[in-house]
């Protein structure tokens, strides 16, 4: 375990939902922050890359609880029913009862399906997040969203089920490959230009620190994330207003993942390029200026991040994709754009051509990235 500075606490105000996201180094074998939230049965569940790493130091931390484990396959590909159905009968040979607790281990994938595993055991019970990526200690460990993907669309089953606490234990991120990294800042960039200007500048400054891994900056950008996350839940926790501004990039995004095939582009890889998209149709429709929508493309590229659509997937395809994706509304599709850098609105009401426009001339990244 590391030394270093105090972990920051946060907290999501949900009223007696309310839950707090630990930030910090050496966290994961600490039980003092698990002790409270841990009932006596606990099913971890992690995959086979992630348990080899940290299941050790994690398991020294849970104390007496009876405990069970649960390795998924890595992979994107394998955020299905089936494995959630996996999670589940694990519970049942087990004999876990409704006060129980999961804890997930590992990145966004892991966390989405234990999450889901966690809002339908016995009609729901108690998790905890142990977020080991950077896209998942930003995004997608805090808010409650939980998830698998159907063959026909990302995330399309699911529930909101807030977790119990979120850990996230900085030093996990050492071990994280270099593309990963990347596409967690992808997330990161999100929060600057939907609501927190003063972060976006910051970012342009310092964002080869967080390329490099520097601690510090990594700390910082790991809070303010999470701060201005944990913002949009307490205020909108189901999504009925300013919740879907983190949907930036995103319809295009998930649009890119399904049109590829699940695993294919990383998910922060095709929100980066979704982001790019709806900045530059933001700026067709007068929205946005030219100089921010260049401000957003050059941030999203210095990530070392895709800013165009994978040049196989055409206008119309996209457009097919898009009409999928839960953000809807009676046969319009429904998307985050850009007034400024920091100020995002949801609409429907733009000039399909604009978009159709977009897609035609943003194309052209390679379809492997890596
Ligand atoms: N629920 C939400 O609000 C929300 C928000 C954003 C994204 N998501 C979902 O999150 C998923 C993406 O999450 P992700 O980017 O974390 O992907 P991931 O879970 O697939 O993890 C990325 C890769 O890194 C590996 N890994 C994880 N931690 C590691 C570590 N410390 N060291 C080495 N390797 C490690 C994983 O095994 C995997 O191979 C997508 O399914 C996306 O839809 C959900
Ligand atoms: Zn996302």
């Amino acid at each position: 375990m590391q030394t270093g500075p105090p972990s920051i606490e946060l907290k999501v105000a949900l009223g007696d939902r309310s839950y707090p996201i630990l930030i910090g180094r050496g966290l994961l074998g600490d039980p003092g922050p698990l002790e409270p939230c841990l009932r006596r049965q606990v099913l971890v569940v992690t995959n086979s890359t992630v348990g080899p790493l940290y299941l050790q130091s994690l398991r020294a931390a849970l104390g007496q609880c009876q405990v069970e484990i649960v390795t998924l396959p890595d992979g994107e590909q394998f955020k299905t029913l089936a494995t959630m159905e996996r999670i589940i009968s694990a519970l049942l040979e087990a004999r876990f009862d409704r006060g129980c607790t999961l804890l997930a281990l590992g990145g966004g994938v892991v966390g989405d399906i234990t999450g889901f595993a966690a809002a339908c055991y016995q009609r729901g019970v108690d998790y905890i997040q142990v977020p080991t990526t950077l896209l998942a200690q930003v995004d997608s460990s805090v808010g409650g969203k939980t998830a698998v993907n159907h063959a026909l669309g990302k995330n399309m089953i699911g529930a909101f089920h807030q977790p119990r606490l979120v850990l996230a234990d900085t030093d996990t991120l050492s071990t994280l490959p270099d593309r990963e990294l990347r596409a967690g800042i992808a997330e990161i960039i999100k929060y600057g230009l939907i609501r927190d200007a003063g972060f976006f500048g910051w970012l342009e400054a310092n964002v080869h620190a967080l390329l490099e891994r520097d601690p510090q900056a990594l700390a910082h950008a790991i809070e303010r994330s999470c701060r201005n996350k944990a913002e949009v839940v307490a205020a909108d926790e189901r999504e009925a207003g300013q919740r879907a501004l983190l949907n930036l990039g995103h319809t295009f995004g998930h649009a890119i993942e399904t049109g590829l095939g699940y695993g294919s582009w990383l998910h922060g890889e095709a929100v980066a390029a979704g982001m790019c998209l709806a900045a530059d149709l933001s700026a067709r429709l007068g929205w946005l200026s030219g100089a921010d929508a260049e401000r957003t493309i050059r941030l999203v590229d210095y990530a070392g991040l895709p800013t165009r659509l994978p040049s196989q997937l055409g206008p119309e395809q996209m457009l097919a994709l898009m009409a999928v994706d839960k953000k809807v509304q009676e046969g319009r599709i429904r998307l985050v754009l850009l007034e400024n850098i920091g100020h995002a609105a949801v609409t429907s009401q733009y000039d399909p051509g604009a978009l159709k426009a977009t897609l035609a001339h943003r194309r052209g990244a390679a379809a492997a990235l890596a």
